[in-house]
């Protein structure tokens, strides 16, 4: 059956304004759900084709009632950080959804589903909260236990106009003078960007070859996590040293960063930085989609020189505030 309309839970966040934008483009009609509409409004609803809709996804009822009219979902859903230390938010946020998705889908006849996943996710051996509960919620969808074809993405750290990691770092290093205390600091990355993740979803929405396949994600290069906060230093002209701090010292940042509001950092990605986020082949050549690098994009939002980092300027001056 050729999908025409796709719910999307997550599709106001990061990954999801990329991809609505890109499945907009295409012709999708779109139904986004979302905890708060007013909230998630802005460049969304000018998208055509795209329904927002306000309603709360864990309950079973209102989940089945507005799958109903869709061909296919997009679970975009994920945290990293919870309240408390026991697992229980990582759990709700991430395996328990795909319970109540999984009954959703079935109910309403649904065949194709996208699962956000990400690298080093496993229910047994992930280090941490948030990578043991994405392995779980992988593990309940495939392989294709409850006959829905699945595709899962599990990507390295995702990069693009407004990532909270580039701007993330970007932010602290300009609040902390001449030296930056960095956790985990020989972690590998290699960053993938937004808009090629866009469009490997896109591409497999259609693919029966991506069914119950769990496709890894990366972009060209691989870096430290101490190269890639220096490159960030650079890029905005910020003379800062970089103070390694080692394994012990690591855990206390993140421990004390626990109770900072907000957790800009906690023993959670303390733990799941404790393993390289590396791809063993990228999946992006299976599309042949040729990776961008993190050079050719990163200065134009961090130094705020891309069309979009004026889009506030634009509607002031059109009296659209
Ligand atoms: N960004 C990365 O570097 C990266 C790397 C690897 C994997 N991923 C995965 O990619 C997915 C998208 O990431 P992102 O960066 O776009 O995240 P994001 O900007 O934080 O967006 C996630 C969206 O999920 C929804 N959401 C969050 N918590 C929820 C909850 N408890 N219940 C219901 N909905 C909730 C929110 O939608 P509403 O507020 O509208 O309800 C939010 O817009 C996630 O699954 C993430 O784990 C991201």
């Amino acid at each position: 059956m050729r999908i025409k309309r796709i719910a999307i839970l997550g599709g106001t966040g990061f990954v999801g304004r990329s991809l609505c934008n890109h499945l907009s483009q295409e012709g999708y009609e779109l139904k986004v759900l979302t905890r708060s509409r007013e909230y998630n409004r802005d460049d969304l609803i000018v998208l055509p084709g795209l329904e927002l809709v306000q309603t709360n996804i864990h309950d079973p009822e209102k989940l089945k009632l507005h799958l109903a009219d869709c061909d296919a979902v997009i679970n975009l859903v994920g945290i990293l950080n919870e309240k408390g230390n026991s697992g229980k938010g990582f759990k709700h946020a991430h395996v328990e959804l795909v319970e109540k998705l999984i009954s959703a889908c079935s109910e309403n006849g649904i065949k194709r589903l996208l699962q956000m996943s990400a690298l080093n996710a496993d229910a047994t051996n992930g280090k941490s909260h948030y990578l043991r509960t994405k392995g779980e919620a992988e593990d309940l969808l495939h392989p294709n236990n409850a006959g829905i074809n699945v595709t899962s993405f599990r990507p390295s750290i995702i990069f693009g106009d407004n990532d909270s990691f580039f701007n993330r770092f970007a932010s602290l290093l300009k609040m902390t003078p001449l030296f930056f205390p960095l956790a985990c600091h020989a972690t590998k990355f290699a960053p993938v960007y937004v808009l090629d993740v866009a469009e490997i979803m896109a591409r497999s929405l259609n693919d029966p070859e991506s069914y119950n396949q769990r496709f890894q994600l990366c972009g060209p290069q691989t870096y430290s996590l101490k190269d890639l906060v220096n490159y960030t230093a650079q890029t905005l002209g910020l003379k800062r040293k970089i103070i390694s701090l080692n394994d012990i010292l690591s855990r206390i940042q993140a421990a004390v960063f626990d109770f900072v509001p907000g957790k800009p950092f906690s023993t959670d990605n303390y733990l799941s930085a404790k393993t390289d986020s590396v791809c063993e082949y990228n999946d992006l050549a299976r599309y042949n989609i040729q990776p961008t690098a993190i050079e050719s994009i990163v200065p134009q939002y961090l130094n705020n020189t891309s069309y979009r980092s004026h889009y506030t300027e634009f509607r002031s001056a059109a009296h659209r505030d």
